[in-house]
């Protein structure tokens, strides 16, 4: 596997590639299951894998963990290495961003819903330092989390609007026994609250169950979902969201269209997020492939 760091390195690595057959699986480090997922599906349909280990500046709002983050660069290396991975690039800021820096990527509606009106300039700096990605590694298909959909969309928003020439993969979310999503985030809390936190993958599952019941009144799903929530005191929900998979608009009416069954609270000082596809069956690569997103 070979480790590279400058954009000259990475450039002549990828002139070299005789494959138009190119997994990308870009990441911020902190490798986990879910990580591997994403890494395990480009290794099982494309000739050679490049992975991205950068914690992105730019997609942390001023006084948030960007410090904190957790970085194992050595683990993470060993990690990719063992699951076939045959390029990574792990640039400094300096690299990405070097002196005089100054386009931004903005994808406006979907950016401005849910995660972003919480976390402004965040998708900007995500859909930013992707599309550098895909510039440099130019691969066939590039593989995103479920855990995080509102990126999903707004990467595929870009990718249409800027006519980049790969396809978006998406894989399921990887969840502890529990049913906690992982998330490098995860080792910030205690164990009172890592016990506690499990309850938003429960208020998702409640939700889809009264769906599967026959409900579909997009009131009364979200009211579901948040009255779980709401039943532990050291969880503060931040929103519950129905919306349009595609769009990311609030749904009003009754639907059998699909909706994407969304969350986001707090435990303490760490946030966390979780979705779900309505019906639970497109909870699948197949399904989220084809659901997410335009
Ligand atoms: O999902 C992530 O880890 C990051 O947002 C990404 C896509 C690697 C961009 O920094």
């Amino acid at each position: 596997m070979q480790v590279v760091e400058t954009v000259d390195e990475l450039r002549r690595a990828r002139a070299a590639l005789r494959t138009r057959r190119i997994g990308l699986a870009p990441t911020m480090g902190a490798l986990h299951a879910g990580h591997m997922s994403l890494v395990e599906a480009a290794r099982a349909e494309n000739r050679f894998v490049i992975a991205t280990i950068f914690v992105n500046p730019t997609q942390f709002e001023p006084g948030t963990d960007l410090n904190q983050y957790p970085r194992d660069l050595p683990r993470d290396l060993a990690i990719l290495e063992a699951a076939g991975c045959d390029l990574v690039f792990t640039p400094t800021p300096e690299v990405v961003y070097p002196r005089g820096f100054q386009t931004t990527v903005t994808v406006s509606e979907v950016s401005q819903v849910l995660e972003g009106a919480r976390r402004p300039g965040h998708f900007q700096g995500v859909a930013t330092v992707v599309a550098k990605y895909f510039n440099l590694t130019q691969p066939k298909t590039a593989y995103f989390g479920q855990k995080d959909a509102q990126q999903v969309v707004v990467i595929r928003r870009m990718v249409r609007d800027l006519n980049m020439p790969l396809k978006i993969a998406v894989c399921p979310t990887v969840r502890e026994p529990d049913g906690l999503a992982m998330s490098s985030r995860n080792v910030y809390l205690n164990p009172r609250q890592r016990e506690q936190s499990a309850v938003l993958y429960r208020a998702l599952q409640k939700a889809a169950r009264a769906y599967e019941a026959g409900e579909r009144n997009p009131n009364r799903l979200r009211r579901i979902a948040r009255d779980v929530l709401e039943a532990y005191d050291g969880i503060a929900p931040e929103y519950v969201s129905l919306a349009h998979p595609r769009t990311l608009q609030e749904l009003n009416n009754p639907t059998d269209a699909p909706m994407l069954l969304s969350l986001a609270a707090r435990m303490g000082t760490t946030r966390l997020i979780d979705n779900v596809l309505l019906p639970p069956h497109l909870n699948t690569r197949e399904g989220l492939t084809a659901t997410l997103g335009v």
